[in-house]
């Protein structure tokens, strides 16, 4: 049997409510699992949020709970927020998970004795809200220790520490990067860890004195480990690592490698560099592709919940829906790229392509069929014709492209079977049809529906609810797999019309 799919996101950090930021990874994580399963593949697909360390023991204090009771608390958010989405994750993995922190545990015992984690002193400046140590020459103003990252004042530490020996990896490291070419993507993003790579590598430090939320350091039970080291681990604390480690169990090889790891543009640097020097250092395969994906900022300025301006999803699925929300994302930019969220451009991208192009084709074709077929697809001749041909390349271009984790380029190509399906009706003018050449008509309603099929099918992936209401009204029910223009059977009879996507009126 093929190795199961394993698409992952990053584990969200819990110290505030889920964002658009975040349901941004996961909805593009989601559509490119239901497109696997959708051509045949199996898939496991792991979500999850990452729950120790400085800042949620923080937020947990101002809240006046305990940490884990806070985290349970915007645990169930980021789950009910991806119910109301259709993330059709297979397992949840949590940070504070019994199996995760017996792995981590397990991991930085077998990376110590093999010598790979080794004591040291580490002394140094600090940032407390990025949880991470800083070097002096990343410093932004020599003269000033404030966080390169966000910008808060750096503190003075001290402390006895046990670090991973990240160096003795770099040259593997480096080849890797080097035969890999399609390790990370987009393509631009690998040189500028090809020249850190190359510019040295310094062991990393994994454990922290002065945090107390986290999983306790094995070999000095005073100590908690770092967020990033625990939290890496998630990747493989969840498909069975454990069992594979200590009881020869193989299921984890039937998941791991990842195939990819989706994940924002300021955390592919722990995803390309120090991620796979762990997984070289356990002797495990490295994943295939790492995506790093851009950001959505809110004129122009990152949102944040201290400027105000972060989005709710739910301020937009409560208006539009949660399929349009799906949809939006990932088409208004490619993916590798940043882009500038406004309720204009959703706004519009709904009213232009959601409502007038594809609600419209759908309405328009049910119309005809109530009134020149009583409803029912007719038995007639089929033959090739510019809708058939069409449909093909897209299907194509489509595969092509998901398989190339371009959402925006698929998605723009069905908007043009939409396009070209619309115009078919205008230069065929069924209702002129009807009259001169009843027999016609027939064909010329088959080879409609017979697209809508495809257009619809192709659509489940981004917009799983709205693409099944849209089979349900071709009047073909289930999840339609086949990629065939001609499947199409005659005599589905029609669903009661509805308008798909209502226009939505500027106020
Ligand atoms: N906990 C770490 C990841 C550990 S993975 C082993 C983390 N969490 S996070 O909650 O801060 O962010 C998770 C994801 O949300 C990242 O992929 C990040 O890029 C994404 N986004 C958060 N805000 C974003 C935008 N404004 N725009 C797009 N995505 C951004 O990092």
């Amino acid at each position: 049997m093929d190795k199961t799919f394993f698409i992952t996101t990053p584990i969200y950090y819990i110290n505030a409510r889920p964002h658009i930021g975040h349901a941004y990874t996961t909805i593009a994580s989601d559509v490119l699992a239901r497109y696997y399963r959708m051509i045949g593949k199996n898939v496991f697909f792991l979500t999850g949020t990452d729950e120790h360390g400085q800042k949620v023991e923080n937020s947990a204090q101002k809240n006046s709970m305990p940490p884990k009771v806070f985290a349970d608390m915007i645990v169930k958010e980021y789950k009910d927020l991806w119910k109301v989405l259709d993330i059709s994750y297979d397992a949840f993995i949590r940070t504070t998970d019994e199996i995760h922190e017996k792995t981590v545990r397990k991991i930085v015992e077998i990376l110590y004795e093999k010598g790979d984690i080794y004591k040291g002193k580490y002394k140094g400046l600090y940032c407390i809200a990025c949880e991470s140590y800083v070097l002096e020459t990343d410093l932004e103003d020599k003269g000033k220790e404030i966080c390169p990252d966000c910008h808060r004042e750096l503190k003075a530490v001290e402390e006895d520490s046990y670090f991973f020996k990240l160096s003795k990896y770099q040259n593997r490291l480096l080849e890797f990067f080097e035969r890999n070419k399609e390790f990370l993507s987009p393509s631009f993003r690998s040189k500028e860890m090809i020249n850190i790579i190359k510019n040295g590598l310094i062991d990393l430090c994994i454990t922290r004195n002065t945090v107390e939320w986290g999983i306790k350091n094995p070999i000095d039970e005073k100590q908690t480990i770092y967020v990033w080291f625990d939290a890496l681990i998630n990747y493989i604390s969840a498909i069975g690592f454990l069992d594979f480690y200590e009881k020869k169990n193989d299921n984890f090889l039937k998941i791991w490698p990842a195939d990819i790891h989706f994940v924002g543009k300021e955390i592919y640097k722990f995803h390309t560099i120090i991620w796979p020097s762990i997984l070289m250092a356990l002797g495990l395969e490295l994943p295939k592709k790492v995506f790093g994906h851009g950001w959505w900022v809110f004129a122009g300025e990152k949102m944040s919940k201290s400027k105000g301006n972060v989005i709710d999803p739910y301020d937009i699925i409560n208006v539009f829906g949660k399929d349009a929300l799906r949809y939006f994302l990932l088409r208004e930019v490619p993916f590798g790229i940043d882009g500038d969220f406004s309720m204009d451009s959703l706004i519009d991208r709904y009213n232009s392509e959601l409502a007038n192009e594809i609600g419209n084709l759908f309405s328009r074709v049910l119309k005809m069929l109530e009134k020149y077929s009583n409803g029912i697809i007719l038995e007639c001749k089929i033959e090739p014709n510019i809708l058939s041909e069409k449909s093909k390349e897209v299907i194509k271009e489509y595969k092509k492209s998901m398989e190339k984790v371009d959402f925006y380029n698929a998605i723009s190509s069905i908007v043009d079977l939409v396009k070209i399906s619309n115009k078919y009706i205008e230069d065929m003018a069924p209702w002129k049809l009807a009259k001169i050449y009843p027999d016609k008509i027939k064909s010329v309603l088959y080879n409609l529906v017979a697209t809508m099929r495809i257009i619809a099918m192709l659509l489940q992936p981004i917009m799983p609810e709205k693409a099944g209401q849209m089979l349900k009204l071709l009047g073909i029910s289930g999840k339609e797999k086949d990629f065939v223009w001609e499947n199409m059977p005659f005599n589905a009879s029609i669903g009661k019309i509805e308008v798909l996507f209502p226009r939505y009126e500027k106020k």
